[in-house]
């Protein structure tokens, strides 16, 4: 489609595989991350990408200001503006809140919430320039209700829906829509790498598609609502859980074990 797609965040996990699902659109991709080992892998992987223009890098802490508006005049450089930028970059702290650290706080408040407001309000000049533009915030099924054991990443991930909420209010008469999507849990480093087999299996099994996300299918979803054909969405949070938000959180009665649709 030949679209201008900034994703933050984007060298691993549900960010790589947005950018991916963008690519396979046709359309022109710059992502950030911090570090620049896995994300040169990836640009080695795509490498022809790279050569024809279609894949930018910048590395880039979406928690400070000045690499934010760095972000917004590289991505004018390299792609003339930004049809769509995908606040996705963010990280998990657990505990209980009596046991996390004012360090704790700042981290993930610095760069879950901090991050989409620079970044949008780095971008938000450009769009409205152009009076046209779609800022996607990738929150959480932890910032839908309470989850156990993560207050403060609960707290970081409704901020962003609300976020979502109150400027698609303001931007949609410029043209520019807002909108969340919040994965359940996913099959990334930040998931997997942070809890025991036990404990995903049991995300697995409570999930009633008994399988867990993977990043291509938040990723498609990013893709589908990014289209202007579903310009009328707008302010939304939309879950892309299996299922799992439609839960009332009641015991299973019927004690149906339940079967993974794929593998
Ligand atoms: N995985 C899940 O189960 C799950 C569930 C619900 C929601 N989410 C949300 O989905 C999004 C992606 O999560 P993921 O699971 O794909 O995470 P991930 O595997 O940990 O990948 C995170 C990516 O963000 C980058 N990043 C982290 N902090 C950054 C910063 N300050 N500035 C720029 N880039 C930064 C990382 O690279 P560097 O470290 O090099 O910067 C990496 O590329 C996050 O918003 C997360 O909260 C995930």
């Amino acid at each position: 489609m030949d679209r201008s797609i900034v994703v933050t965040g984007g060298s691993l996990g549900i960010g790589r595989a947005t950018v991916e699902a963008f690519l396979a659109e046709g359309d022109r991709v710059v992502f950030t991350a911090r570090g620049e080992a896995e994300a040169k892998k990836f640009l080695g992987e795509r490498s022809e990408d790279v050569q024809k223009g279609r894949l930018f890098f910048l590395r880039s802490d979406a928690s400070v200001a000045n690499d934010a508006e760095k972000l917004a005049a590289f991505t004018k450089e390299k792609l003339g503006g930004c049809d769509v930028l995908i606040n996705n970059a963010a990280v998990f702290i657990g505990g209980l809140l009596h046991q996390n650290s004012e360090e704790d706080f700042e981290k993930l408040f610095g760069i879950n919430v901090r991050g989409p407001f620079l970044t949008s309000k780095a971008f938000l000049p450009m769009m409205l320039e152009r009076k046209k533009g779609h800022i996607i915030m990738i929150a959480s099924l932890a910032g839908m209700g309470g989850g156990y054991g993560m207050t403060l990443y609960c707290m970081t991930k409704a901020a962003v829906i609300n976020m979502a909420r109150a400027m698609a209010l303001d931007y949609m008469q410029y043209g520019i829509r807002v909108n969340a999507v919040s994965p359940s849990a996913t099959e990334t480093a930040m998931f997997l790498g942070g809890n025991s087999k036990e404990t995903i299996d049991a995300f697995r099994g409570q999930n009633p598609a008994h399988v867990l996300g993977k990043p291509e299918d938040i990723a498609n979803a990013l893709v589908s609502i990014a289209d202007e054909k579903n310009i009328y969405i707008n302010g939304q949070n939309i879950a892309v859980d299996g299922g799992l938000s439609a839960w009332n959180g009641e015991y299973n009665q019927s004690r149906e074990p339940g079967q993974a649709y794929r593998e």
